[in-house]
């Protein structure tokens, strides 16, 4: 099973579901990207480089069947790596990590709270886009005002902005400024969340009744169930997992369809829980 893609705003396509290597040791992470890529048919590896695992990301994709130009690899510019010339450094020190000449997408991890400093270091990623050192580049975790710094003092439209996004955090107002700025939104945590023991808001989602009721009427998972509600909201999803048969399971949502019901059903569990930092609190 192949995912759809979604045409970026340079033309480039996205594959509409990537796996997530979040909190994903190195070990797991080669053979989970491996496993994704060529059994699950995952064409779409989102990384980053505060995850620690960029080499083995390389790795996989290395040792993987399907080639580097048919593949969509994303990674980030981390928190310290703001301001032109480390911007510049980080994006180098993360293709020597990956082992590749690009990244399809690199995106500025958090905005921070440094207006002038966001605005210097989107510069650089228009620079890092002008080398191909990255073939798209975009934000995550940015508000309002952080697109209206980005906007404003760049000539690039961000590609993507890929924020916290579930049935718990539906992010309409963002995702509405986004479309309106043809910013494709992507969703992380899609299913709510790295699941810990006795955590009731991390597990909260993928129990929840009106999710297992609706995975039950469609004869799927509660985890299908959410992924197909993003992939009917023209959203990017990149769920994390580390067990091959749910990657599989993850990506194998385009035989089913959920209805208007389901989908109002599902958009009153909205409660603005977040299970991640709220932006504004990053620094
Ligand atoms: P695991 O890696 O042990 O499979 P996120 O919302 O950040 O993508 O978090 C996904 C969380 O849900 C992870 O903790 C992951 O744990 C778990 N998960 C991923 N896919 C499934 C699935 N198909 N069924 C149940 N849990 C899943």
């Amino acid at each position: 099973m192949t995912a759809p893609t979604i045409t970026l705003n340079n033309g480039l396509e996205i594959p509409q579901i990537g796996l997530g290597v979040f909190q994903t040791s190195p070990e797991d992470t080669e053979r989970i990207v491996r496993y994704a890529i060529d059994e699950a048919g995952y064409r779409h590896i989102d990384g980053a480089k505060v995850y620690r695992n960029e080499e083995a990301v390389g790795r996989a994709v290395r040792a993987s069947s399907i080639p580097r130009e048919e593949l969509f690899i994303t990674t980030k510019l981390w928190n310290d790596d703001h301001g032109r010339d480390r911007a510049l450094a980080a994006i180098d020190a993360s293709l020597e990590r990956l082992g590749m000449d690009y990244v399809d997408l690199y995106l500025v991890h958090w905005p921070l709270g440094d207006p002038a400093e966001l605005a210097e270091t989107w510069l650089a990623m228009e620079e890092i886009l002008a080398a191909g050192k990255a073939r798209s580049i975009g934000v995550s975790n940015h508000l309002p005002e952080h697109l209206e710094t980005v906007l404003g003092v760049g000539t690039v439209v961000p590609a993507v902005n890929q924020i916290e996004l579930h049935p718990n955090l539906q992010q309409l107002e963002l995702r509405e400024l986004d479309a309106a700025h043809g910013i494709v939104t992507e969703s992380w945590s899609p299913l709510g969340g790295t699941a810990r023991p006795g955590d009731p808001i991390r597990n909260a989602i993928l129990a929840n009744p009106v999710i297992t009721g609706i995975a039950e009427a469609h004869g799927r998972s509660p985890a299908q169930v959410i992924i197909r509600w993003h992939v009917q909201n023209g959203l990017v999803v990149i769920p994390k997992t580390t067990h091959e048969d749910r990657a599989a399971q993850n990506i194998d949502v385009f035989d089913f369809e959920l209805t208007e019901t389901d989908l109002a059903a599902i958009a009153a569990l909205e409660n603005g829980v977040r299970v991640g930092p709220h932006p504004a609190e990053v620094r």
